[in-house]
């Protein structure tokens, strides 16, 4: 049984918490930060974890330790604990190098780590650097783990995970298309979730074929899918995701992009 310390219970950890509690697989038994009494009061009444009456009680007990605060409060947070030596740190926190963390904690073991709220339901992407480090290990049962040899392939995992969230608001947006146009909202959620799908399920299938390739197969010149791209080519639809990649990417390496 390993005892996983969270520094940080947020809207990500827990996620992450409720996943490990839910996969019978995971021997961890989980430490919990006091502040954000409610959230953490929640996740101990709901589940079998233990909420420690300070950040340092978490580190004194734990084998590992989970960052989960925002990049503002980790210099604060690294002020408050004293962590064992050698102690293993995993941290999902955004754009802070193994380098920045290793100036805030010292010389150890660290793994970061990257994923969505699908952790809850054990089926997140699990982005890890290093390789097989301490975080793919642990986290294995939140998902899909997706091992990166180097940094950079880290950031940009990053912006994978900002894609997972602006996926829902495009899927919004084509499912209220439908519902203004007549569709029941019900069906309408069902055929984009579905279009989405099979769209996923056949790619994964044909997977020796280039992505556009399959498009291409599909709007074939005159069709009304190809007319539709046409449009979408037109205004910007697709410069305009690669400009949101591109901004997310400067602020989170500036010296990388
Ligand atoms: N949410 C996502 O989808 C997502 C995705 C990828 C990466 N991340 C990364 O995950 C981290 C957490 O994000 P989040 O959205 O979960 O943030 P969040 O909801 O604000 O969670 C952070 C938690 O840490 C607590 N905290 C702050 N300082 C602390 C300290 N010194 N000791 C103990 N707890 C402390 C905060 O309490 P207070 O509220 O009292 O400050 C809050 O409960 C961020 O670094 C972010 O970059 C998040």
């Amino acid at each position: 049984m390993i005892k996983l310390g969270v520094l940080g219970v947020g809207d990500l950890t827990d996620k992450m918490i409720r996943g490990l509690s839910r996969d019978g697989s995971a021997a961890i038994q989980l430490l919990l930060s006091p502040r954000n009494e409610g959230k953490a009061a929640a996740l101990a009444k709901d589940l079998d974890c233990m909420v420690m009456a300070s950040n340092q009680d978490v580190v004194n007990d734990a084998d590992v330790v989970l960052v989960g605060v925002r990049p503002a409060h980790l210099a604060e947070l690294a002020r408050q604990v004293t962590l064992k030596p050698l102690q293993p740190l995993i941290s999902v926190v955004a754009g802070v190098s193994i380098e920045d963390l290793s100036r805030l904690f010292g010389n150890r073991d660290y793994s970061r780590v990257m994923m969505s709220y699908a952790a809850e339901i054990n089926r997140s992407t699990v982005a890890v650097h290093p390789a097989n480090s301490k975080g793919a290990q642990l986290f294995a049962p939140l998902g899909n783990v997706v091992n990166l040899e180097t940094e950079r392939e880290f950031e940009l995992a990053m912006i994978a995970a900002c894609m997972n969230g602006w996926f829902y608001f495009l899927i919004h947006e084509l499912q209220q298309w439908l519902t203004q146009n007549g569709m029941p909202p019900e069906a309408a959620r069902a055929l984009v979730f579905s279009s989405v799908e099979d769209c996923v399920a056949y790619s994964r299938y044909k997977s020796s074929t280039p992505i556009d390739e399959l498009g291409l197969s599909i709007a074939t010149p005159g069709t009304y899918t190809a007319g539709g791209r046409d449009l979408l080519i037109e205004n910007g639809g697709y410069a305009a995701w690669k400009a949101a990649c591109d901004h997310v990417f400067n602020q989170l390496a500036p010296d990388k992009s």
